[in-house]
């Protein structure tokens, strides 16, 4: 698929937000890693949905019907969107909370057992903290998959000796939030499976760059939300099978026992669900073919492709400004088009601020919850660093006016 085949326009125009002006500019979005904006059709599905009647699940009135239809879409659409069976996916309020929930029921079934879990420093601490703090006071240790900062991917060498006979599970990151590098997580997953630990996934950041099939990767869970791929606030989380039936649910007692919505708690967010389907079907509208999941595919390598063009320009165009340092992997490293980066002598905050109310560019600073990461890179001080994390509305006008900004960024320190 050429480049030139990519439907910018047509893109930009299903995304209100995008008409935005701020100190006579178009609002230039590089904050999508954060969450992205929303789609037109997302916001709408959502508002016919609470205007035209709405009931909780179980009623016998139509609206309770249409609801549960609903419902039943949306993990259609995700079950497809992931890879996966529908009955393997659970919603909850964000990706953190659905960890905890999981880590929590899991630490209660390992109970008094001795072994370890494994842990990344690559990896947003959403996907951290909750499994430490399940195995907290327990016999159960935490190994880490320490960042290499050199080549600022995980160092597996010793993979065979961090994951070993005692591990209970390996919690892994698809792709770093910060600074955009792609885990082999395959050799990992694989590992894991041979001395029977279970994994969990954070696909978080992974999953509105390219396509991720929860079956074929063979682990046991997959997160992700929905307002990161131009949905509103609705956390997912894909559960195999048989680990659906064996974790311990803290539920109410009247509760439904079914493993899928034993999982989800209380009442869910109903208008949420009608937005995440129609976000998957925005997603699909880029692509084209005869079913879902065709389209998926083809939306996500054309989206690929784009945001690696614009990605690459802008790296290459960073690359030249002497007061430029960028965090990111060799070229030969899968990367999302995440790309962080510091300027000399600029604290990340103020550097974010200039860029807004100068050339009204949205960008984020700090350690985007990648603690570890940041403190592994060094690069904690001064406000962490600078992220640019583009998306498919963004635009090679808005990776220039980026980088003029801050080759003038460059100027302002010497003067
Ligand atoms: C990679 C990654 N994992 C987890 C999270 C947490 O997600 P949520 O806000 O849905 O809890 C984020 C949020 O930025 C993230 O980028």
């Amino acid at each position: 698929m050429k480049r030139n085949h990519y439907p910018i326009e047509k893109i930009r125009e299903a995304f209100p937000a995008l008409q935005r002006i701020e100190n006579d500019y178009f609002a230039g979005y590089f904050d999508g890693p954060g969450g992205t904006q929303i789609a037109k059709s997302v916001i709408e599905a959502m508002s016919n949905y609470m205007k035209n009647g709405v009931a909780n699940l179980g009623g016998q009135s139509a609206t309770s019907k249409e609801t549960e239809e609903i419902v039943e879409q949306a993990r259609e659409a995700v079950g497809t969107l992931l890879g996966t069976e529908q009955e393997n996916i659970v919603f909850g309020a964000n990706m953190t909370t659905l960890t905890f929930q999981i880590a929590r029921a899991l630490g209660y079934t390992w109970g008094d057992d001795r072994g370890n879990i494994v842990v990344t420093e690559m990896d947003h601490h959403a996907n951290i903290d909750p499994w430490i703090t399940a195995v907290e006071g327990s016999n159960i240790t935490v190994n880490t998959i320490c960042v290499n900062p050199e080549t600022k991917t995980l160092q597996t060498d010793n993979l065979a000796e961090l994951i070993n006979e005692e591990t209970k599970l390996v919690a892994i990151g698809l792709a770093s939030n910060a600074i955009g590098t792609i885990n082999e997580v395959v050799p990992i997953i694989r590992r894991a499976k041979e001395v029977g630990a279970l994994v969990a996934l954070d696909g978080v950041h992974a999953i509105p760059h390219f396509t991720v099939q929860f079956n074929d990767l063979g682990a046991d869970f997959l997160f992700c939300s929905a307002y990161k791929f131009f949905g509103p606030h609705v956390g997912i989380v894909a559960v195999k099978q048989d680990i659906r039936k064996e974790l311990t649910a803290f539920k109410l007692d009247p509760a439904p026992t079914e493993s899928t919505k034993v999982l989800e708690r209380g009442t869910i967010n109903f208008e949420g669900l009608v937005g995440v389907k129609e976000a998957i079907r925005f997603i699909a509208s880029i692509g084209q073919g005869n079913f879902l999941r065709e389209q998926l595919n083809d939306a996500f390598k054309r989206i690929f492709e784009y945001e690696q063009f614009l990605a690459n320009r802008l790296r290459e165009g960073l690359e030249k400004i002497e007061h430029i340092t960028l965090y990111q992997a060799d070229k030969d490293v899968f990367k999302t088009p995440t790309v962080a980066f510091k300027v000399a002598g600029m604290n990340s905050r103020v550097v974010c601020d200039y860029l807004m109310r100068n050339y009204s560019l949205h960008l984020e600073s700090g350690d985007f919850y990648a603690k570890s990461l940041i403190e592994r890179l060094g690069a904690e001080e001064q406000g962490g660093l600078v992220r640019a994390g583009i998306a498919p509305y963004n635009t090679e006008e808005e990776i220039d006016r980026l980088i003029e900004a801050l080759q003038n960024i460059q100027q302002h320190i010497a003067q």
